[in-house]
């Protein structure tokens, strides 16, 4: 009589076909470059595993844990919330944590720090002047008054009034925009997309009283006029803000056209 073994429980879990999860492997290029040491940056490639769902910045995480942990990378919330994980990979600015690399289309995945920013070192760049230049476009409502209704405590807005300046609330300060734009690459001192996307944010909010002042703000030498209205700060936006479309609407207040 023929005797059949019949596997442990564990003996099964392990031998269980594999569902179609199998990874793929893709050469991830990573740009090097320490400022204090380096002349030009180079290129680090490794060979990594990838599954379907892998994203950019996981693949990057991936070396950094088993390979070469030396690679600067700046994230923080891996949900396109936080605008840390910024930089260019195959050649358009994007958020790393929200790109997957099976959405790239193409084997060699080459992650490099944006452009028009200074490099700290590897893929980490330097934010001070985009949050400067954020800041003075006072991105806060001024006004003298508070005007809270009675009775409810809020600053009553009906959803049009809203509805002028709700997408550019979304803007995370990723400097995606800012990367993109070509203006910023020849002019280092331009306020750039993400400042005058959010000075227009607040100039078009009712509740506020300060647009005479950012107005002043942003027409100056490097200020609004000159952006060329190329349109990329708008086509690498995570998050459906539409700065080239700001840009042209805050001139209409400068030029009278609107109020
Ligand atoms: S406007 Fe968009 S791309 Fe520019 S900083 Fe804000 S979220 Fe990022
Ligand atoms: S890690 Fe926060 S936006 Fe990517």
């Amino acid at each position: 009589m023929a005797v059949v073994a019949i596997p442990k429980a564990s003996e099964e879990a392990t031998s269980a076909p594999t569902p179609t999860t199998q990874p793929n492997t893709i050469t991830l290029r990573i740009s090097r470059f320490n400022p204090s040491n380096d002349s030009l940056p180079t290129f680090a490639e490794f060979k990594i595993p990838v599954q379907k769902w892998t994203t950019v910045l996981e693949a990057i995480l991936h070396v950094k844990q088993n390979l070469d942990h030396s690679i600067a990378v700046r994230y923080s919330c891996r949900q396109a919330s936080c605008g840390s994980c910024g930089m260019k990979i195959n050649g358009k600015p994007a958020l790393a944590c929200y790109t997957k690399i099976s959405e790239i289309g193409s084997k060699v995945v080459t992650v490099e720090p944006m452009s028009n920013f200074p490099i700290i070192r590897d893929l980490a760049v330097d934010f001070k002047q985009l949050f400067s230049d954020h800041k003075k476009m006072k991105p806060f409502i001024m006004r003298d008054d508070s005007e809270i209704t009675p009775g409810t405590k809020e600053f009553v807005q009906t959803p049009k009034d809203l509805e002028k300046f709700l997408q550019f609330s979304y803007c995370i300060k990723c400097g995606l925009c800012n990367s993109a734009c070509p203006t910023m690459a020849t002019d280092e001192s331009f306020i750039g997309p993400q400042g005058l996307a959010q000075a227009y944010r607040y100039v078009a909010d009712n509740r506020d009283q300060g647009k005479k002042d950012r107005l002043k703000i942003v027409d100056q030498s490097h200020g609004i006029w000159r952006c060329h209205f190329a349109g990329s700060c708008s086509h690498v936006c995570p998050k459906g803000v539409d700065p080239a479309m700001a840009i042209q609407l805050l001139r209409g207040y400068l030029m009278g056209f609107r109020k």
